[in-house]
This record gives structure tokens, C-alpha cells and sequence, in this order.
């Protein structure tokens, strides 16, 4: 399978090996190794002294990680497991958080994982298939309205109370679960010509829902930094807009001092710095050779000493 980490480059090139700084003995903690292209990468720097610890809630991306990080000297640890649930995790602390959210390629690859509109396959949309509903059953059992908005807020879909009704009009009178070819009729019919466009954003929508994206995100936003060592970093790539606010938001509260309210000068410094003031974006070179990096959004925090 090719595999092409996004915001990687090049080897000695690599924006994220750039702004992270893997050194020799360090402890590291990718959660969301994904098929382990960034692990892998930091493990060959951190060496045989360093310690790597990843996470992921697909437990065939985690087997996919640990045939690579095996190959490579030094100690790793594997968890298949939710960023979400960071605290109930017994971890050390950390040199380096990094997380690299979202889908990988295998789930678009894999029609019975139900990520693309392009094949038929069940609508499952869960990184987790061990845990939670599939979108075919939250179609089937949510109220129009809540469809509506996760179609709304997460999807930022215009016509989004009549495909949520059509949407669950079909899968509470149809036999069996949605799949992904009911939702692509469904937005067909509703939408003609400009179907192939909404369809992704439909996709993105239900996926997010499923998973809870954004909640587990503030939930990692909110117990990483507690795991940074002094000098620690914390590197996270966004994809969409919701979450990339979240990152910037949490980064920015994080990195602020405390301001005297009178007088405006600072009480007291912030516990954090921010390493990217903005956040960094693939090169033309990168987004032409791998189309999905194009919205990559890296933001990289750093605990003070
Ligand atoms: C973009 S891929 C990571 C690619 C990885 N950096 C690499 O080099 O191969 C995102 C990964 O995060 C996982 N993931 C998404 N949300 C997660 C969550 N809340 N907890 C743990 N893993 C998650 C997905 O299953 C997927 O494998």
C-alpha cells in the first residue's frame, strides 16, 4: 500500500520532524498513528533509547502500524484505543505529543468501511467498529432535526432539512441499513447536477457525527498538554475548519499571559508558547503530488521550561 504522510516532505525536509524535534532518548506519543508514517519517523530519531508510545481507534490501521514500527530499533508501545480517553490512559510524561486527525487512506480504499460515496458498501463511517453506531443507524434512529444539524454545523450544508428528511424517511422505511449508494440517490435526487459536490461534504458531515470528532478533540485539546514534559511539544494537523479553530483557540488560551485587568501589563507568564504563530500548509509540490493534503493545517504549542 503507498503511503504518504501528509506534512512530511522529503526526508531531512519534514515540517513536522522541523517544528516537533525528535532527539535521541526522547518519549514519544503519536495518537493517531494511523499506518505509523510519522511513528516511523520519529522512532528513527528518537533511536533505541528513546520510548514510542501509539494509539488508534482502528485496530486494522494499529496491526498495519506495528508491522512498520516493528521493522525499526527501540521500544514501542501499542494501544487501540480513543485519543478521547488520553486520561485513562496510564502515560508518562511526554517530549512529544503529535496527532494527525481525521481519515487515512484505507478508510476510503476499503468500500465496506462505507467512507466513500464512490462505491457501495454498508454506511458505516466508524474509525471504531468495535464501538458506537454506524451513520446507517443514526440515520435510522435520529430525529430529522438532529440530522439537519449535523448535516448544518458540520457539513455546512445549504438544503439541509430536506435531505435530512429524505435521508431518514428512507432508512426508517427501507428493510435494510443504508448504504452509501442510498445516500448518493438520496442527494441525487434532491440536488441534480450539483450532487457531486455536496456529496462530499454530506460524507464529511456524517463521519464527523459518528465519531464525535470534535468532542474528542476538545477532550485531546484539554488533556495533552497536562502530559508535556518542560520544553515538551505538542503538534497537532487539522484538516477541516471546525477543527483547526479548535486547535487554534485551545493553543492560543494556552500560550496567553495573564494580564493585570488594571493595569494591562503581564502578572504572569503563560505555562505554553506557540511555535507556529501560523499554522503551517503543505507546499504546491506536496498538494500536487498528494491532492488530500491541500487543507492540511499543522499548529505546533511548546510547554515553557
Ligand atoms: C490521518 S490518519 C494518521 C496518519 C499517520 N500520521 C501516518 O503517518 O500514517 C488519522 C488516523 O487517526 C485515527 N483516528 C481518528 N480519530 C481518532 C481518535 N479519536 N482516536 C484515535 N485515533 C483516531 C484514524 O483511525 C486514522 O488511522
Amino acid at each position: 500500500m503507498s503511503h504518504r504522510p501528509v506534512l512530511h516532505g522529503t526526508e531531512g525536509e519534514s515540517p513536522v520532524l522541523a517544528l516537533l524535534s525528535p532527539k535521541p532518548g526522547e518519549t514519544v506519543l503519536d495518537v493517531t498513528v494511523g499506518l505509523g508514517g510519522h511513528a516511523a519517523s520519529l522512532k528513527k530519531e528518537i533511536g533505541p533509547s528513546g520510548r514510542l508510545i501509539v494509539l488508534d481507534a482502528d485496530q486494522a490501521n494499529l496491526d498495519h502500524a506495528k508491522n512498520v514500527l516493528e521493522g525499526i530499533p527501540g521500544h514501542t508501545q501499542y494501544h487501540h484505543a480513543n485519543f478521547r480517553s488520553l486520561a485513562d490512559i496510564a502515560l508518562p510524561p511526554c517530549d512529544i505529543i503529535f496527532a494527525d486527525l481525521g481519515v487515512s487512506s484505507p478508510h476510503f480504499d476499503d468500500p465496506e468501511r462505507g467512507f466513500s460515496f464512490r462505491a457501495d458498501g454498508p454506511l458505516d463511517l466508524r474509525f471504531d467498529r468495535s464501538k458506537g453506531r454506524s451513520a446507517a443507524a443514526f440515520l435510522a434512529r435520529a430525529a430529522p432535526d438532529a440530522i439537519a444539524e449535523v448535516l448544518r454545523s458540520y457539513g455546512e450544508l445549504r438544503g439541509a432539512g430536506k435531505l435530512a428528511h429524505a435521508l431518514s424517511k428512507k432508512a426508517r422505511t427501507q428493510e435494510s441499513p443504508l448504504r452509501t449508494t442510498d445516500v448518493r440517490s438520496c442527494v441525487e435526487e434532491l440536488f441534480g447536477y450539483k450532487a457531486l459536490s455536496i456529496l462530499p461534504q454530506v460524507f464529511q458531515a456524517l463521519r464527523i457525527a459518528v465519531n464525535d470528532e470534535i468532542g474528542a478533540l476538545q477532550s485531546l485539546l484539554h488533556s495533552a498538554p497536562k502530559l508535556l514534559k518542560p520544553r515538551g511539544r505538542f503538534g497537532v494537523i487539522a484538516y477541516h475548519s471546525l477543527e483547526d479553530r479548535a486547535v487554534k483557540q485551545a493553543f492560543r488560551s494556552l500560550s496567553t499571559p495573564e494580564k493585570d485587568p488594571e493595569k494591562g501589563g503581564i502578572l504572569r507568564e503563560s505555562p505554553f508558547e506557540l511555535l507556529t504563530k501560523k499554522p503551517v500548509t503543505p507546499s504546491p509540490v506536496e498538494i500536487e503530488a498528494n491532492p488530500r493534503s491541500r487543507s492540511a493545517r499543522l499548529r505546533v504549542l511548546r510547554r515553557r521550561a
